[in-house]
């Protein structure tokens, strides 16, 4: 598999990521989504939101604010309790998550459930040392907490504290109500929610693998209580299945299922499906059954009744959450990771090619004229025409060859190429990325070409 220098590099050089800030020096760790990182991002939020909402005839789509009343966070813990410990080296000042340097002290290790004190003390038994100065000198562990905080109102010393959301979910709860009584939906439904939401991580990194904002894609799916589990393993194959289905090679993948002693107190069941990163495998999707801990602690908080009438039984209940939550940067990331190859031809001239499914692909169609004296008008006016209905480019620069070359580095799923017998007969050649065979169509037969082509 490529390295990680690579796909940033290549990130960079193509226009999919770029540095954030970079023209003052850069922001450490943010990025910015160029033309094609863009479109890739979209793709994948499309063919999520197409899967897990449009195609089920369980789910609705909802989208909710980034601030929300503080009482919000007091109610589910976040306030409290969403915070990572934290330690520094005292010899070189570097900042650490306890839990992860002992887990790379030793792999075996979950300290997920443990106390500050016990990660404390582990890192003095054990002697784990600094990476940066390699001397053993931790100092005590604090809990950090996360959210990032802002203020709201126009005159400074009156406004008040807020926080940016850490995840999506907690709108969904809020609105639980107002959604079940617009939409009539009976339990088991599911709320699906893309958006942004910002953690001020201890140790972000690799590349955008663990970042400050990012967006996350979260299902909250309301059960009854006693299914659950029956709905966690549905979810959970489902979300596999998605991921195998847009290309991701199933050796790649592996669930991870948490032992009972390190679950969350609010869950009883949690697994996250690990993606082969070139670190090794890391979390890419987490799904928990969370029980009713969320809708009961806003119902306890507010004193606003949440609980669901079963129009059939008439039971009134606080539903289960099955909850399935993705980041989607973790996604573009493996999504590109998987689909950069370099392939020796037979002249054993190398070819950059990014093999993304094409449903991901950020350009599904580029029109070439094959000469731009000759070919230019007719080119550009197809490429009006197939713009309607695809992402389409346009490129009209330097030979042939080159360009059929740079449009497989990004990943353009077909190349369609205007040329001398074009107006005689109404047809052009059509490419394709990953075999490089060509064939003849119609002009007229276009559309409904690349329809097929692209699995639309
Ligand atoms: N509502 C549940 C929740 O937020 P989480 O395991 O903290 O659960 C879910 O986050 C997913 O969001 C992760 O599996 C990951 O894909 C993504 N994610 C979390 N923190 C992230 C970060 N700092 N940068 C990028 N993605 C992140």
């Amino acid at each position: 598999m490529i390295t990680l220098d690579k796909i940033v590099q290549f990130a960079k050089t193509t226009g999919f990521i770029f540095q954030g800030s970079e023209l003052y020096g850069g922001l450490a760790n943010t990025w910015d989504y160029g033309p094609l990182g863009s479109l890739l991002k979209r793709n994948i939020k499309d063919a999520w939101i197409q899967k897990f909402q449009r195609e089920t005839p369980f789910n609705v789509l909802v989208d909710t604010s980034i601030l929300l009343n503080t009482e919000v966070w007091k109610a589910s813990g976040h306030l409290a309790g969403f915070s990572d410990p934290l330690t520094e080296c005292r010899n070189c000042q570097r900042r650490y998550r306890a839990d992860q340097l002992i887990e790379a002290h030793d792999p075996n290790i979950d300290p997920s459930g443990w106390s500050t004190d016990q990660m404390y003390q582990y890192l003095i038994d054990h002697k784990v040392t600094c990476a940066h100065c390699g001397k053993a000198e931790f100092l005590p562990i604090r809990q950090f907490n996360m959210m990032f905080e802002t203020y709201q109102g126009v005159i400074k010393e009156q406004a008040s504290q807020i926080y940016l959301r850490p995840e999506t979910a907690q709108g969904i709860f809020l609105q639980f109500k107002n959604i079940q009584r617009t939409t009539r939906k009976k339990v088991p439904f599911g709320v699906c929610q893309v958006g942004k939401a910002f953690r001020n991580e201890i140790t972000p990194g690799n590349f955008i693998f663990r970042t400050r904002e990012f967006e996350q894609m979260e299902l909250e799916f309301f059960v009854k209580p006693g299914t659950e589990l029956e709905w966690f393993s549905y979810w959970k194959q489902f979300c596999m299945d998605w991921l195998i289905n847009l290309g991701l090679k199933p050796e790649q993948l592996e669930f991870d299922d948490h032992k009972p002693e390190a679950l969350s107190h609010y869950s009883n069941a949690t697994t996250d499906i690990r993606f082969k990163f070139p670190w090794g495998f890391d979390e890419l999707w987490g799904i928990a059954s969370r029980t009713d801990y969320d809708l009961k602690a806003h119902q306890t908080h507010s004193q606003e009744n949440l609980e669901y009438l079963d129009p059939d039984t008439n039971e009134r209940y606080l539903p289960y959450v099955v909850e399935p939550s993705v980041g989607v940067e973790r996604l573009v990331l493996a999504f590109l990771l998987n689909a950069y190859d370099e392939e020796t031809l037979e002249n054993e001239d190398i070819r950059q090619v990014l093999r993304l499914h094409p449903k991901l692909a950020p350009y599904k169609v580029a029109v070439l004229p094959l000469v731009k004296k000759h070919h230019q008008e007719q080119a550009l006016a197809l490429f009006e025409t197939l713009s309607l209905n695809f992402d389409a480019t346009y490129d009209e620069s330097q030979s042939i060859g080159k360009r059929y070359r740079r449009q497989d580095a990004i990943g353009t799923y077909l190349c369609v190429t205007v040329d001398h017998d074009t107006e005689e007969t109404q047809s052009v050649t059509v490419r394709h990325r990953d075999t490089m065979e060509q064939e003849r169509v119609l002009i007229k037969d276009l559309p409904a070409y690349i329809k097929k082509q692209i699995h639309y």
